[in-house]
């Protein structure tokens, strides 16, 4: 039997392309040129190919039109990324397409990113690496470059999800206290005691630190204006790892400048890989280029999850286990 034709839209780690090679008519993009930018050339290659699968990433276009415009030998759409806010899930359910994600596998990874950032924010790591590097560091000094420790300070973390806890239990090793808020409380065993704040209003003035980890999408577009950054203590710190839109990045910006946010760090920007110019111009923001999930261990991981899902619907004719649609 012919083996099952699955378009690949970016480069993947090598030994994830070797084992869909093996499994699948892969047609691959090994030298990850940019054509996955465009929602029209993805459905073009698909149809050529007459492909069962497309496995896509975060970023690639699969909105509406181009789910609309997939061939009807598309039976599924796995993504390498757990998030899913750049496919158009309503769309690919009405067609029948399924769509998969890559869960649990990335969640240590990017909390070590939300820590990275945490400590360049506290510890002003990129003004003084930026310093050294530019040869224009004179010497230790009593004053330089102060910054404030996270030990004894209050985590509030926004999303108490996989990501959100793994950052958690990294806090409490550096004597953090956690609060967090979400739409509902966890049973103990997850909360490991921490505090949960029902409301906003009783959670952003308790904290000294927020690590925001909540999806894309409307209901959380701009979620960080400037009446949140407001209700924050003055001098608190600001950590995204979650998605760009969430942040409106002229209300941190003003906030950073005004020193209302002490210092801010950033994985995820709205609009990426464009980012809001009013961040270059600032000392104290950490900026990353959406690193999260970016360890050897755990791209592998993510490859597998997606192979398990395509091999699942496309060879065994079974359900695909991480089902995002
Ligand atoms: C995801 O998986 O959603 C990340 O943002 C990409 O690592």
């Amino acid at each position: 039997m012919a083996k099952p034709v699955v378009l690949v839209t970016r480069k993947l780690p090598d030994e994830v392309e070797a084992r869909l090679a093996g499994l699948f008519d892969a047609r691959l993009n090994t030298a990850d040129d940019p054509w996955f930018r465009d929602g029209a050339e993805i459905t073009r290659r698909a149809t050529e190919a007459g492909a069962a699968g497309v496995l896509c990433a975060a970023g690639d276009p699969m909105n509406a039109e181009t789910i609309a415009a997939l061939p009807a030998s598309v039976k599924i759409v796995t993504t390498f990324s757990v998030g899913t806010d750049h496919i158009a899930l309503d769309a690919a359910k009405a067609r029948g397409i399924a769509v998969t994600h890559t869960p649990e596998v990335l969640s240590f990874a990017t909390a070590e990113t939300a820590f990275t950032l945490m400590l360049m924010a506290a510890r002003r790591a990129g003004e003084g690496e930026r310093l050294v590097r530019a040869g224009k560091w004179e010497g230790w000094a009593p004053t330089q470059l102060m910054g404030v420790t996270l030990q004894g300070k209050t985590l509030g973390v926004l999303g108490f999800g996989r990501i959100g806890r793994e950052l958690a239990d990294m806090a409490r090793g550096m004597q953090m206290t956690i609060h967090y808020h979400d739409v509902q409380r966890l049973p103990p065993e997850l909360e490991k005691g921490a505090t949960f704040h029902a409301t906003e209003d009783s959670f952003l003035p308790a904290i000294d630190v927020l690590s925001m980890h909540v999806p894309g999408g409307e209901g959380t577009r701009k979620w960080l204006n400037a009446a949140r950054l407001a209700k924050m203590k003055r001098g608190a710190l600001v950590v995204n790892t979650g998605r760009g839109p969430s942040v409106d990045d002229a209300a941190l910006v003003a906030a950073l400048t005004s020193g209302q946010i002490r210092a801010a760090g950033l994985d995820v920007y709205d609009g990426e890989p464009r980012v809001h110019p009013g961040y270059f111009a600032l000392e104290n923001v950490a900026l990353l280029p959406h690193l999260g999930s970016a360890t050897i261990e755990t791209r592998a991981a993510m490859g597998a999850r997606c192979i398990e899902n395509l091999e699942a619907l496309l060879i065994k004719g079974q359900n695909p286990p991480h089902r995002a649609a």
